[in-house]
């Protein structure tokens, strides 16, 4: 709770362009928390030099994922938007943090072990203490609810056992936040290998659908997706392609697996992924028009980062200066 009103907090790394997983995944459902809730939605840059990125693309990503949050329905004078690394206090609670945080419980996260798997030659202490500086996000505002896809999941729930080990030496320090994971979103699958999760940084570029794809580059990925060698459009646990095209067109049209299936009764697998990529490229169309707009005019976008920065460190400052407190830190 901050003033009275419940926190929602999230973040979307900045290390490669947004997917229609993050989108349907996390992205979408951020909106629903602004009029009730207190709410930051953050550019978490700092986590994505945890892997090597070129400096120009980090800059330009980072004022892309600013434009697209707004783009997507986030008001910047709803919801407090701003960039990680203009507000110190995360770097600082992460290493308070480190401190309450087990090897052991870092070495089982999966993403780490995919991460050291994919980038073998840089396995750096940031990458192992990647949901330390997470938590640090998270309970410096005394976050009540984050809205996140399944595969962060895990990082969630580290973040609650530290909190809670925090909690238990000292008393009242952090809200415990809940993880909300949309059921009908939480896994939106690569288009080429339908049992892994899209990810903005798969090398195979048909794999993945942009937010800021054009709509005959949506419609030929779609076309391309990888399903099965049936022909009708139904659900079964095996066939993780026309799933996942099916969780695609549900989340853009709101219609059922059931709705879906008697649509398409009767047509083929290439009338389903044209009218999915119909649906996903017109459901992009307005918020491409708005992102163009937003990203052509960089200076209100600074002044955006400013302000978004000005009023999560008021909040952070409080919630460090409290621990720093406790620890027994001489303010
Ligand atoms: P990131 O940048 O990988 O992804 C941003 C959000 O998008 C969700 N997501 C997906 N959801 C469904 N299907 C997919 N294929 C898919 N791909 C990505 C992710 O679950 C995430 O919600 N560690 C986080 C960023 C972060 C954060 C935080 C999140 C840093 N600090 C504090 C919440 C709270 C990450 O790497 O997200």
């Amino acid at each position: 709770m901050l003033d009275n009103k419940k926190v929602s907090y999230s973040g979307v790394q900045p290390s490669g362009n947004l997917t229609i997983g993050n989108y349907l995944g996390a992205i979408k459902n951020f909106s629903a928390y602004s009029d009730e809730y207190k709410c930051f939605y953050c550019v978490v840059d700092s986590h994505a030099i945890t892997v090597r990125q070129v400096p120009a693309e980090l800059r330009r990503r980072t004022y892309e994922t600013l434009a697209l949050y707004i783009a997507c329905g986030l008001d910047p004078d709803k919801n407090t938007l701003y960039v990680q690394s203009h507000v110190p206090a995360h770097t600082e609670l992460a290493w308070i943090l480190n401190c309450f945080t087990m090897f052991g419980e870092l070495s089982r996260m999966t993403q780490f072990k995919d991460k050291s798997e994919r980038h073998a030659d840089n396995v750096n202490a940031g990458l192992f203490t990647y949901p330390v500086l997470m938590a640090s996000d998270i309970l410096l505002y005394q976050t009540d609810v984050v809205p996140v896809g399944v595969d962060q999941k895990q990082h969630v729930e580290l973040c609650r056992n530290i909190a809670a080990r925090f909690n238990q030496l000292y008393p009242d320090t952090f809200t415990m936040p809940e993880p909300i994971i949309s059921k009908d979103s939480m896994k939106i699958a690569s288009l080429q290998e339908p049992t892994k999760k899209m990810s903005k940084s798969d090398e195979n570029v048909n794999a993945v659908v942009y937010i800021l794809d054009d709509k005959d580059t949506i419609i030929r990925k779609f076309k391309r997706a990888v399903t099965d060698s049936e022909t009708c459009v139904r659900y079964a646990p095996e066939k993780h392609g026309i799933n996942n095209l099916m969780t695609i067109y549900s989340c853009y049209t709101g219609k059922t697996f059931e709705e879906i299936e008697r649509e398409f009764d009767g047509k083929g697998y290439g009338d389903f992924k044209l009218a999915v990529g119909e649906a996903c490229a017109d459901a992009l169309a307005p918020v491409q028009q708005k992102f163009n707009e937003l990203i052509a005019d960089k200076a209100y976008l600074e002044t955006l980062m400013k302000k978004g920065a000005e009023e999560a460190a008021y909040y952070a400052r409080k919630t460090l200066s409290k621990v720093k407190r406790k620890l027994g830190f001489v303010q």
